[in-house]
């Protein structure tokens, strides 16, 4: 099985940063620790909130509950604005899962 995640940043209306897009084998993506603090924040709430692990198995159900990011877990030089983060499980080139994230950062009160 493999994972392609993305995260993409608005910096304005029309100007969009890409900060990682990535394939990589799923159980990399869900049990190693990665460099990128950004990119690791998603994968450890993947393995918080889901019964998700590896080896993946066909035919089992995995299930997510009450999945959120953790503004705790954000790096502090994180910029203002929306965020979208997708993840795609692929498994024989078929898509078995997609998860997207969309939020904003937005300044303290
Ligand atoms: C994951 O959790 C769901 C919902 O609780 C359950 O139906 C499923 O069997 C679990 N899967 C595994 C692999 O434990």
């Amino acid at each position: 099985m493999t994972a392609r995640t993305s995260l993409d940043m608005w910096k304005s209306r029309n100007q969009i940063i890409r900060l990682y897009d990535v394939l990589l084998d799923a159980c990399l993506f869900l049990d190693v620790s990665h460099n990128n603090r950004l990119f690791n924040v998603f994968a450890k709430a993947q393995r918080k909130y889901s019964n998700l692990s590896c080896p993946v198995k066909a035919n089992l159900i995995y299930a997510f509950n009450q999945f959120y990011i953790d503004e705790q877990q954000l790096p502090s030089f994180i910029p203002l604005g929306g965020f979208r983060s997708l993840i795609e499980y692929s498994s024989k080139h078929k898509l078995t899962a997609r998860i997207i994230t969309r939020g904003k950062i937005v300044p303290r009160p």
